[in-house]
């Protein structure tokens, strides 16, 4: 018997393959190369979540802006207008943080993971959202400049599950053979599920594909599976 709750991906097959979905409360990563559709496939999950379900979340962006992020969920056929998703999603854009920052002069001294753990906490308390997505951990590195990425990862999970939200950590890979599914080798041990994207080159062909490599308390299939999107319907659906 399954005792947990999930949460939809509402990607077609996958859900299926998977119990029905992503234990609540798990910290997930997504991880994939640049273009792997990282972004397009967890923002379609919390778009269909709140359209599906009575859940709702938060969308914190630090790789590409707010419009740039709703311009291309709207080309894919996502309507972002929607009162629903537009009174359910809160696009949190901290892409110009470190313009910020700099401004302030302030760069190095300010806790920056302490001030987004404080965030995330008063949105908790005021909006009570359920799902969060962080694209990306390694832009938040980047643009805060901090010291011990490690150590200030765990920091976040932990604050992420005291807070009991379903998670998704959005993770880039580099490099042709990189095996590594963080920049930091712990986001994956310290999560509760890895979602992986690949595209596959043969040749000249490319294939999307996506592998489950590892999801806690669940029973779901293993193997890189090919997805596509599905424009009308709004949804991925892998093969
Ligand atoms: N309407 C569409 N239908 C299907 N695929 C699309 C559509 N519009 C764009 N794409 C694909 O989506 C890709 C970008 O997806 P997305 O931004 O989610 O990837 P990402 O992994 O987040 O990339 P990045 O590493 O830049 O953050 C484009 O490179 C393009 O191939
Ligand atoms: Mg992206």
């Amino acid at each position: 018997m399954d005792i947990m709750e999930r949460i939809p991906t509402h990607v077609e097959g996958l859900d299926e393959n998977m119990q029905g979905g992503i234990p609540k409360g798990h910290i997930c990563i997504v991880a994939g190369a640049s273009g792997a559709m990282k972004s397009s496939v967890t923002f379609s999950m919390l778009y269909n979540a709140v359209l599906y379900g009575e859940t709702s979340g938060i969308y914190v962006t630090l790789e590409q802006g707010k419009d740039s992020l709703r311009a291309h969920m709207s080309n894919m056929g996502m309507n972002v207008d929607d009162p629903r998703v537009r009174n359910r999603i809160a696009i949190i854009d901290l892409s110009d943080l470190r313009v910020q920052l700099d401004e302030q002069g302030m760069s190095n001294r300010v806790d920056w993971m302490g001030q987004l753990i404080k965030q995330l906490t008063n949105y908790r308390k005021s909006i009570g959202f359920e799902l969060l997505v962080f694209d990306s951990l390694g832009a938040f590195f980047t643009l805060t400049k901090m010291e011990n990425p490690r150590d200030e990862i765990f920091r976040l999970f932990e604050a992420v599950r005291r807070l009991e939200l379903t998670s998704f950590f959005i993770c880039e890979m580099t490099g042709e053979n990189h095996r590594q599914f963080g920049e930091y080798g712990v986001e994956d041990y310290l999560s509760d599920g890895v979602i992986h994207l690949v595209m596959d080159r043969k040749e000249d062909d490319v294939q999307r594909k996506l592998g489950i490599i590892k999801m806690r308390h669940t029973r779901h299939a293993l193997g890189y599976k090919p997805f596509n999107w599905k424009q009308e319907e709004q949804r991925f659906t892998v093969l």
